[in-house]
């Protein structure tokens, strides 16, 4: 009958049967956007902001996993403390980079992913495989927070040049503050404070 399909281009079409292993060029180059998109951002707006969200998206996963070493790796009395700690201030940086990412993509960027090409990229010094002191800890977070928090006001004053004020909010309000606040935090871990006895004044000595 005219236009009944034969059994055999039936199967072809309809099928039960999982296509694995399967291979395609790519559908969009690394460091290239998206020609035209509805956002009101000319084409070299968009390029410009999506490679360097992209450096400070690599900055972000890099710091991301620091968090994730530091909280397995901890040692010492205040072990229990900075054990939470260090695994909240991961899960707010697990915010963060998926927040960046997204950015890059809905500017019409390929955001950076994969760990090799993270580690190729990112401006945060690399650590040690092994453990080491709590200070030590604490200090190469705090210069990795340093190399993001002042990478992200310049480029949160580029972003207003440049007429993205959506990357400036959302650099400002939550990548800066973010991060700002747990600066915070750790910095407060760096102050030699006696544990169990206070340092006597000259006037309070010999009084116990
Ligand atoms: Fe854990």
């Amino acid at each position: 009958m005219v236009g009944e399909k034969s059994p055999e281009s039936r199967a072809e079409k309809v099928s039960a049967q999982p296509h694995f292993h399967q291979t395609a060029p790519e559908i969009q180059s690394y460091g290239t956007v998206s020609h035209l998109l509805p956002l009101g951002l000319e084409e070299p707006v968009r390029l410009e902001m999506t490679e360097q969200l992209n450096l400070l998206l690599a900055d972000t996963m890099t710091l991301r996993d620091l968090y994730k070493k530091s909280h397995w790796q901890v040692a010492g009395p205040t072990f229990y403390q900075l054990h939470l700690l260090f695994d909240k201030h991961y899960g707010e940086q697990v915010e963060l980079v998926d927040a960046i990412a997204e950015r890059v993509q809905l500017l019409g960027g390929v955001s950076i992913a994969m760990a090799a090409d993270v580690a190729e990229t990112t401006r945060i010094e690399r650590p040690p495989r092994g453990r080491e002191e709590v200070p030590v800890q604490l200090s190469r977070l705090l210069d990795a927070h340093q190399v993001i928090v002042l990478e992200t006001r310049k480029l949160a004053r580029r972003a207003i040049e440049i007429g993205d004020d959506g990357s400036n909010d959302f650099l400002i309000s939550e990548v800066l503050r973010t991060n700002e606040l747990q600066v915070w935090f750790l910095s407060e871990h760096l102050v030699k404070e006696p544990l169990v006895k206070a340092v006597e004044s000259l006037s309070g000595a010999g009084t116990d």
